[in-house]
């Protein structure tokens, strides 16, 4: 049996030896290696030995095999056609599989921009429920019920009496209420009205609260607040406006717009032919809201504004159409 294996071994040698092309080493291989090929003949006759024998001849079968698997990839590489692939080399230079990587929604992107700005002015971000009770969402806001400043931001109720928040107002009393005065602190969030939609409004958006209260606060530091903002963003001047504006949690209270970036004030759609657009309704803190947070308004008073972040996103981007933001189309997204 030694023998043989040995002279399997030389054959095999010389033969491999001639080989002009693959093809030519593709027989050779099959016919040692094949399942009725020689070698594989005698490995299998291994098993028939008598038992003493078997260990050792076994052993020096699987050597030769081995050593002759080596030299049939030594030979595979030689005569080309193929890199020898089985074990240890690979084709570096092959394209990978690329991973497509994500970015920020623009929505978010900019909700960062105005979070990192905040904060160095000492505010804190805060987050509020989305499901809100009646209580926090107008009541506690000076907005008792049948007061028609409710009709205006009608929304969607649930079974259980609560409601999807209109607004990010309802944070202002919730927070006054956990961190007391004085307090400075600006909440992105999600809100939900009853909504006719169009290009300009959707039944879902996002605004961005902002609230300081403290000792001898005035609209000065509102109308400082909200330039450091505007100018962050828009890394511009932008024309603005403050007129008056009528909510029931503000005294006095004021709408701050700014002049169209679309239609750089000659009338668009998005600004409903005005050349303006709403963007930051403003005021001072009535003392009924403080009063509903437990702080004393003889001592604090405070400002708040309530940033529309999705109109913001779309001036600041030139996006023509609110329901693009929501839709979730990639190549929409894609463009940021
Ligand atoms: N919460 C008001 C709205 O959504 C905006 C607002 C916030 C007004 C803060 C004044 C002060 O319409």
């Amino acid at each position: 049996m030694d023998k043989r294996l040995e002279s399997l071994k030389k054959d095999f040698l010389v033969a491999l030896a001639k080989l002009k092309d693959r093809t030519q080493l593709d027989q050779l291989y099959q016919n040692y290696f094949g399942r009725k090929g020689v070698l594989t003949q005698a490995l299998r006759q291994v098993k028939e030995l008598a038992a003493e024998e078997r260990p050792r001849v076994g052993k020096l079968a699987n050597e030769i095999k081995g050593e002759l698997e080596h030299v049939v990839r030594e030979a595979r590489v030689r005569l080309g056609g193929e890199l020898e692939t089985d074990r240890v080399a690979f084709d570096t230079t092959l394209p990978g599989t690329e991973v497509p990587l994500g970015h920020l929604h623009p929505i978010t992107t900019i909700q960062y921009q105005i979070e990192d700005i905040a904060r160095e002015m000492g505010f804190m971000i805060l987050d509020g429920p989305e499901v809100e009770s009646e209580y926090y969402n107008f009541t506690a806001l000076n907005i008792p019920p049948d007061h028609p400043a409710r009709d205006m931001q009608d929304t969607f109720w649930l079974t259980n009496g609560h409601l999807l928040r209109t607004h990010t107002s309802p944070v202002q009393v919730r927070a006054l209420q956990k961190y007391g005065a004085p307090f400075r602190g600006i909440v992105p969030g999600r809100v939900f009205r009853y909504e006719a939609t169009d290009a300009s409004h959707d039944h879902t958006f996002y605004q961005l609260e902002g609230l300081m209260v403290d000792e001898n606060i005035s609209i000065a530091n509102l109308i400082a607040m909200m330039k450091a903002l505007l100018q962050g963003v828009f890394q511009t001047t932008v024309e603005v406006r403050l007129r008056p504006g009528y909510f029931p949690f503000v005294e006095p209270g004021f709408e701050l717009d700014i002049k169209c970036l679309i239609c750089n004030g000659d009338g668009c759609s998005v600004c409903k032919r005005t050349g303006w657009l709403e963007l930051m309704p403003c005021g001072l803190v009535h003392p009924a809201v403080l009063r509903a947070s437990n702080v004393d308004p003889d001592r604090f008073s405070g400002f708040a504004f309530g940033l529309g972040l999705t109109r913001l996103v779309m001036m600041k981007y030139g996006i023509h159409d609110i329901r693009l933001l929501l839709g979730g189309d990639i190549r929409f997204l894609e463009q940021f």
